[in-house]
């Protein structure tokens, strides 16, 4: 036997989770409806599921010794996990969190104890991009306005060609507040944007905040981990939240917080106080009273679950983004649209422009034509509608924003190309769609 053929022998090959296995995992999923809504509210494997629930079986049938023995420990090694995911200094920067609208609300209601406590005044800003999620502008006027303080809001181009574009815009808003002589407290930027989708410049948009003396800067990432790099010390933002659900496969609900290590983190509460009030944020968030933390308990595990992969997240990261890509490519070629941005601006998510004779031409629009092709079609995606500028000629008003997750076949996508298809033929219109495909979900 020669050494080439010894080592052949003896070099193990990793057993990469089987295409099979990888349905079988996802075989709850609704048979019949094509799934290109993983942003809506992400995924879990079957898996996890049922180790998620001998963790509540385990909590049931002992309450007092779990609650003693496991939960802490268990919270811990989570926060551990997800410190080296993402690159931060240390385990109490971390805090697991139910969703990202808790997050959000922590940080928004320290902002508003600034104002009470005197360290801002009224008509200190925020900014933030216009396209910012709903419940992140209600948490800003329900903390931030409320105290006293003012919101700029930054267009974000779209369509969108380049980094230059957006970070253009934002430099533009912060130098006209400073020539306003507005004092801006906070920076909420999102890592990846909701609607339309778009990933965001943040490392670039973060120093442009520092240059400009703003020292609060959030980074809403709810399609962070799992989607996009994900890097603490890259990004450089004080505060940095993500749902582990969207695109790490845990059940719902799962989340967390960095916090910057920095004199300020210690005044970080959490709005549901309990007897661990002033034990730090991350303690704090450990224990929010008696309920199910088995999501958050799930994480190890989950990481288990993505090393099954080849190139672990980075690998399924990395698929999901060119998968994505070339489905929307193919949708755009079919319809005779176009991509929102180039794919360096997508992460496991595109935007694809719609058929201009569809006339999607109002957000209504948007929601009636969403609603029927999950009913008429079994098709399960976001619609936007891009309200035209001022004296342009022609542009696309409608768009779809296409997902791409492990559990996604090249058939879903080609149902719903030729669900529009079959609308375009049938020379429906939004317009002629009645009110009650009107679903607000
Ligand atoms: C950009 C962004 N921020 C915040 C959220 C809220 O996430 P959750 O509902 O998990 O709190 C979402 C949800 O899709 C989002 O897309």
């Amino acid at each position: 036997m020669n050494s080439t053929s010894i080592s052949a022998a003896v070099t193990p090959q990793p057993l990469f989770i089987t295409p099979a296995e990888v349905c079988s995992e996802f075989s709850y999923h609704h048979p019949s409806v094509a799934r290109i809504n993983n942003g809506g509210f992400g995924c879990c494997p079957s898996s996890l599921i049922s180790y998620q629930r001998q963790i509540q079986m385990q909590w049931l049938r002992q309450p007092d010794e779990f609650f003693f023995n496991q939960l802490q420990p268990g919270m811990l090694r989570s926060r551990n996990v997800i410190k080296d995911l993402i690159n931060a200094d240390h385990v109490d920067e971390v805090s697991i969190v139910d969703n990202v609208s808790t997050a959000i609300s922590i940080v928004l209601q320290h902002m508003a104890w600034g104002f009470a406590e005197g360290k801002f005044h009224s008509g200190d800003a925020t900014v933030m991009f216009h396209c910012a999620y709903g419940a992140v502008k209600k948490s800003v006027e329900a903390y931030f306005v409320r105290a006293g303080g003012y919101v700029i809001e930054v267009p974000l181009p779209f369509p969108v060609n380049s980094d230059d574009e957006i970070l253009q815009e934002f430099r533009q808003a912060l130098d006209k507040s400073k020539q306003n002589g507005r004092r801006v407290r906070l920076a909420i930027i999102d890592h990846v944007t909701f609607m339309p989708t778009v990933v965001m410049p943040v490392k670039q948009l973060v120093s442009i905040c520092r240059e400009a003396g703003i020292d609060h800067v959030f980074i809403d990432a709810a399609h962070g981990i799992g989607c996009v790099d994900v890097d603490m010390k890259q990004i450089g933002a004080d505060f940095y939240t993500s749902n582990l659900h969207k695109w790490l496969f845990c059940p719902p609900s799962a989340a967390f917080l960095y916090c910057r290590k920095s004199n300020q983190s210690s005044a970080l509460h959490h709005p549901v106080v309990t007897h661990q009030y002033g034990n730090g944020l991350a303690t704090e968030s450990s224990w929010i009273g008696t309920r199910d933390y088995s999501a958050q308990l799930v994480v190890p595990k989950v990481l288990e679950f993505v090393n099954r992969f080849e190139g672990g997240i980075d690998g399924i990261k990395r698929r999901n983004h060119d998968a994505v890509v070339d489905m929307g490519e193919m949708l755009a070629k079919a319809w005779g649209t176009q991509l929102g941005c180039p794919p360096h601006m997508c992460s496991s998510m595109v935007m694809v422009g719609l058929p201009a004779c569809l006339h999607v031409s109002s957000d209504q629009d948007s929601w009636k034509l969403r609603t029927y092709l999950r009913d008429k079609f079994g098709v399960e995606v976001s619609i936007y509608y891009r309200p035209p500028k001022d004296g342009e000629v022609g542009p696309l008003t409608g768009y779809a924003r296409i997902s791409y997750q492990v559990y996604n076949k090249v058939d879903d996508y080609y149902k719903f190309r030729d669900a529009i298809n079959q609308l375009v033929h049938d020379a429906f219109t939004c317009a002629s769609l009645p009110d009650s495909y009107i679903r607000l979900v």
